[in-house]
């Protein structure tokens, strides 16, 4: 399903250039279910967010589901992430302004998703995970914990 062949990630500045990743093969096949481990700076992020297509690679080749990642232009990239990629971040990245139904509906609203089933799969997705009752808060007025299970 996924194929990242020696892929580099490198920042650079004038006069060097420093290595996140480098030389990274990885094969996921559907339905398996992987974990990635390593110390605080190995790379772990700077990794899913190549896989998760919210960041290029320097270098090296990526396929998802059979397309070449590598080679798509950015809004060709964007749109596929749109509609293949399910990421919880790091730091959550909820809108404050916005409920946690709000926040729940908005990638939703990105996929064109029609008003009545975008308010029952949100319905839904608070209904698994325990937090209907929280539905009409704003993320400052949830835990840790519970802003990650919005995100
Ligand atoms: N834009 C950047 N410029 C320079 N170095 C960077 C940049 N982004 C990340 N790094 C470095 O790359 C390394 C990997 O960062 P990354 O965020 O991927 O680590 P991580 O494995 O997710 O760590 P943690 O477990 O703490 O979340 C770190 O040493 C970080 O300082
Ligand atoms: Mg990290």
């Amino acid at each position: 399903m996924l194929k990242l062949i020696d892929v580099d990630k490198f920042v650079q500045s004038r006069f060097k250039k420093t290595f996140i990743l480098k030389g990274i093969d990885l094969e996921v096949k559907e339905g398996e279910f992987m974990t990635i481990m390593g110390p605080s700076g190995a790379g772990k992020s700077t990794l899913l967010n190549i896989i998760g297509l919210l960041d290029p690679p320097s270098a090296g080749e990526y396929y998802l589901r059979d397309q070449p990642v590598h080679k798509l232009r950015e809004r060709q990239r964007s749109e596929l992430q749109k509609h293949t990629i399910g990421y919880v971040f790091q730091a959550y990245h909820l809108i404050d302004e916005l409920t946690v139904f709000e926040n729940i509906e908005t990638p939703l609203l990105y996929q064109n998703i029609k008003g009545k089933e975008r308010k029952a799969r949100v319905a839904e997705l608070l209904d698994r995970f325990q937090m209907v009752a929280k539905k009409d808060l704003f993320p400052e007025q949830l835990s840790g914990g519970q802003q990650q299970l919005v995100g």
